[in-house]
């Protein structure tokens, strides 16, 4: 998932990606290439592919309602409108049309998320090394049913058989058509205008093979051995199973550069997500969207991680984190919940049952037990009692509170905010502060006050 091509660089070429179908099969209000496979949308990875893959030039072909999908696809992609679906062809067509300049067009489905890019850069080389018009991906499967099947009259490819038009002998063919396709534009365009509409009413992209094998043109096969590639979605049943296989990569991935994963099967990592060396991971861990975590770091069991980015030797336990900043050597857990905004310095220790929101902590504080902590700046080596709640709403809006180095909040605390408690500041235990406290003092009671003799000791934290 990096906007670098890890291959060269195909230049004066196009990738058209197919994503204006109607997706029946899937029930959805949302178009099919949206639903995310491992936290990303479908046609996202379906577009770092060509991008990884070396093609620069994107054009994803869409629906007239579905214009935002290019949105969601990255960067540099364009976008053409198929008016009507009217089958593969149709929409190819559409594709080139926004692609004229480019000399050959690599035509993806939009349901294959995962494709890899090495196999289209292989698919590539074979177009160039053969000279072909047209090059396209197979795969031998073990069930071959929903694809079109390849037909070979030996070892010459001679046309592509779509599922529903098998016969009792190409129904058997295990040799299916993958959805990859690199033709030059040219040719192309030539022959997608004229392709006939067939009995279904659609102009099927399928078509090109036999039409090139007619014309005498140079058709080539590129075959791919791993099956999972070739796993196209056009159901909720393929959609899970795509998203089991992605994850299962994803995982495989991070082990192999360094991270330990006690339990795979429970072990949820989206395709986005980075892993530093050494870390490990506990059973019932999910690491969703643009996490990032350091080395040695210690996750889990169950924990929740959602946009987070974590330093290296973060330990967390059983608890939901979410767009948050974790420094080096935070600790956390179990049974905290961060909501977005939170961001712990060197050393923060939360214990058991902490709610942070929209705040700063400051290095080697200290929140062992049960508390609320939202909009706060809290300055370091500050130990919050058990108990204390930052009283942040007042009905109609949310306030700042402020606690200076090394303040020591005494248990069951209630922080009324807008309020700044000073440095070395303490608060009695049950304490509930309405005023400021200024630097070094000590308050106590209810409504607190500040204790006039120095030296007596506040409630234990
Ligand atoms: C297609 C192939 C089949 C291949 C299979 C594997 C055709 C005719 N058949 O079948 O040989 O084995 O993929 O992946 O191409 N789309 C449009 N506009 C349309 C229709 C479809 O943009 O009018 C897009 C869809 O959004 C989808 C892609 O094209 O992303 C493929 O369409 P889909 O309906 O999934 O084709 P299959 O029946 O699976
Ligand atoms: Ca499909």
């Amino acid at each position: 998932m990096t906007n670098t091509p890890s291959f060269p660089i195909l230049d004066g070429w196009a990738a058209i990606v197919l994503a204006a179908g109607r997706g029946t099969r899937m029930h959805s209000a949302m178009a099919k290439v949206l639903h995310p496979v491992a936290g990303v949308p479908m046609i996202r990875h379906v577009c770092d592919t060509a991008r990884d893959g070396g093609v620069r030039h994107i054009v994803v072909v869409v629906a007239p309602d579905n214009e935002m999908i290019a949105s969601t696809a990255g960067d540099g992609v364009s976008t053409a409108i198929q008016s009507e679906p009217l089958g593969t062809g149709h929409a190819a067509l559409a594709g080139i049309s926004a692609a004229s300049d480019a000399s050959h067009a690599v035509i993806l489905n939009g349901d294959l998320p995962m494709l890899t890019a090495k196999t289209l850069a292989a698919a590539a080389n074979r177009h160039l090394e053969t000279n072909a018009t047209l090059t396209f991906l197979t795969c031998e499967v073990e069930d071959p049913s929903g694809y079109g099947r390849v037909i070979r009259n030996g070892t010459e490819v001679t046309g592509i058989v779509e599922d529903a038009e098998t016969d009792d002998t190409t129904r058997t063919i295990r040799e299916i058509n993958v959805g990859l396709y690199i033709v030059q534009t040219q040719w192309l365009r030539d022959t997608l205008s004229d392709l006939d509409q067939n009995t279904t009413d659609e102009i099927y992209l399928t078509d090109i093979v036999s039409k090139a094998v007619t014309a005498n043109e140079i058709v080539t096969t590129e075959s791919i051995e791993d099956s999972d590639e070739a796993h196209q979605i056009n159901n909720r049943v393929d959609l899970a199973r795509a998203e089991a296989l992605m994850r299962e990569r994803i995982r495989e991935r991070l082990m192999h550069e360094g991270v330990t994963i006690v339990d795979p099967s429970s072990t949820f990592v989206d395709a986005n997500v980075e892993v530093g060396m050494d870390t490990t991971l506990l059973p019932g861990v999910h690491l969703l969207g643009s996490t990032s975590l350091g080395v040695d770091c210690r996750i889990g069991p169950n924990a929740i991680l959602r946009d987070v980015v974590g330093g290296d030797r973060v330990h967390i336990s059983s608890s939901t984190i979410e767009e948050s900043t974790l420094a080096e050597d935070v600790a956390i857990g179990p049974y905290c919940h961060l909501r977005p905004g939170s961001k712990l310095q060197q050393h923060v220790h939360l214990g058991n049952y902490v709610e942070v929101k929209s705040s700063r902590i400051g290095a080697h504080t200290q929140i062992g037990h049960f508390a609320y902590i939202g909009d706060a700046d809290i300055g370091e080596t500050v130990n919050i009692g058990a108990g204390t709640i930052t009283a942040n709403y007042d009905g109609m809006e949310k306030h700042q509170t402020e606690i200076g180095d090394r303040a020591f909040i005494g248990v069951d605390s209630i922080l009324v905010a807008p309020l700044v408690v000073g440095a070395r500041a303490r608060t009695g235990a049950g304490a509930v502060v309405t005023h400021d406290v200024p630097p070094n003092a000590t308050v106590i009671g209810v409504p607190a006050r500040i204790q006039p003799s120095k030296g007596e000791e506040p409630g234990r934290g």
